[in-house]
């Protein structure tokens, strides 16, 4: 048994950077398999921050490998400036990276075609907002197979050929959208996108198979999820959702690792709930409190720095997604950002329509009718910041994080209380099974 995962549990966001990065001495090889761009993952280490969209946080740590799967969607330019962006804070990349050839690339189309569709209305009036960063139509490209490109076909004599045929479809099916004619230069993108295969030709393989022969060699994975699982493609809040499986169940199929080698789920929440762009949110805070947390949370957009909307736990939600995503434990992070507040509450169950319910619904319409019922516990009011012990949190957090616990039927075995690597408490014997 080989893999542990690290599966954001709400709206994306909840210091998976963080926790990975924190892990990441205990393993062989960590593993990004979906998202792409859309994602930032922020890790603080002293007086350096490092941010993460593509790469996986191992990167941070010498003598780790550090894999981009197939179900990621790369996009060239982005994955060069974050390599720059990180060798100038002193990461080195010497046979640490390897990224899929199978991994398919986001090119300019993609991100037209993204600012057109977002624009445009949703079903029911409310934009997705989209990181704009071309995530869906590549993966509906993926999976429509037709326009296509992956990053392995870089190096094949057929690409310019490929990239010629694709624009000039492409072109007649963006001025669709948009009613004006838009330019696409096939050969200058060729050109551009050769430069960058160049640069990034090094680290290009077969991850599977790297990865297969890694399990039964015995080394021990880590998987970084992006986003979190109430985005997830399939069982998230559609449409309001990203394009790939971010719960658990998109582990092994964006990487290719049987599901049968994955030994542990760490399911990251934080002490509250954020979500960035649209989308039903039953929690949210649009008052004083709400900015409070914004404010004392630093909730701001990593890749996009849009300000994120902030609310109470839902504890329906994070139940749902912890067991959809297999989550055998919790990290909880963001303890200290509700340390002023005299109350807090949870939420413990949902009324839809004056009926009861602690199922989290399948259709974004009855969410968005989803009146929280909350639970309300008293505030702990002291600065948990420099707490190292499960047993020095002030009686009314250590309630505060039994009570998340046993709302969502899982062990919390990490808290958080600040940014930095310093600022974790680990529960005794915690994540012993993968030390
Ligand atoms: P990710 O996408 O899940 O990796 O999370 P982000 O990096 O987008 O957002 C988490 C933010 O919270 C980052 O700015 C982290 O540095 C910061 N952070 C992580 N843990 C804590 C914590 O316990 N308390 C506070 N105040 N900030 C934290
Ligand atoms: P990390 O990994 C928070 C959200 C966007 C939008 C929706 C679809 O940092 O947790 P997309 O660009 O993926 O088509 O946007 O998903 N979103 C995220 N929200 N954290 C992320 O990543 C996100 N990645 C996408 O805001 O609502
Ligand atoms: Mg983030």
């Amino acid at each position: 048994m080989a893999g542990v995962c690290v599966i954001g549990l709400q709206w994306g966001d909840e210091a998976k950077g963080k926790l990975v990065d924190l892990l990441t001495g205990q393993f062989d090889i960590v593993v990004r398999y979906q998202g792409g761009a859309n994602a930032g993952h922020t890790v603080v280490a002293g007086d350096k921050t490092y941010k993460l969209h593509q790469i996986p946080s191992g990167v941070l740590t010498p003598g780790v490998m550090n894999v981009v799967g197939p179900g990621v969607v790369l996009n060239p330019p982005v994955i060069i400036e974050e390599m720059d962006r990180l060798i100038s804070q002193g990461v080195k990349f010497e046979g640490n990276l390897m990224l899929s050839d199978r991994a398919h690339v986001v090119l300019p189309w993609h991100i037209a075609e993204d600012q057109m569709l977002d624009k445009t209305a949703t079903t029911d009036g409310e934009s997705i907002g989209t990181t704009l960063r071309g995530i869906g139509p590549c993966y509906r490209d993926k999976v429509g197979r037709s326009y296509a490109v992956r990053l392995g076909d870089f190096y094949r004599d057929s690409f310019r050929q490929r990239i010629a045929g694709i624009v000039e479809a492409k072109k007649k099916m963006l001025a669709g959208i948009s009613g004006e004619s838009v330019s696409l230069d096939a050969a200058a993108i060729c050109d551009e996108f050769h430069r960058y295969g160049e640069r990034l030709a090094p680290h290009v393989g077969d991850t599977t198979a790297y990865l297969l022969d890694a399990v039964e060699a015995g080394k021990r994975l880590l998987f970084e999820g992006a986003q979190g699982a109430l985005l997830d493609v399939d069982h998230g809040t559609y449409p309001y959702v990203t394009s790939s499986n971010s719960s658990g169940v998109g582990v092994s199929a964006g990487s290719g690792v049987p599901g049968r080698w994955i030994e542990k789920v760490i399911g990251v929440i934080k002490a509250y709930t954020t979500r960035v762009g649209g989308g039903p949110f039953p929690t949210e805070l649009k008052d004083d409190v709400g900015s409070h947390i914004r404010e004392r949370g630093r909730e701001y957009g990593t890749t996009t720095g849009r300000p994120r909307r902030c609310g109470w736990f839902d504890a329906v939600a994070a139940r749902y997604t912890a067991r959809l995503s297999g989550v055998d434990s919790l990290s909880l992070m963001m303890m200290d950002v509700l340390s002023e507040l005299p109350q807090i509450n949870v939420c413990v169950a949902y009324e839809v329509d004056g009926v009861r319910t602690d199922r989290f619904p399948s259709h974004a319409d009855d969410l968005r009718r989803a009146v929280p019922v909350y639970e309300t516990l008293p505030g702990w009011q002291q600065d948990v910041t420099r707490v190292r012990r499960m047993e020095d949190f002030p009686a009314n957090a250590r309630s505060y994080i039994d009570r998340i616990s046993q709302l969502i039927g899982r062990p919390v075995e990490v808290v958080s209380v600040g940014p930095d690597r310093q600022q974790t408490i680990f529960a005794s014997g915690a994540l012993s099974s993968v030390t």
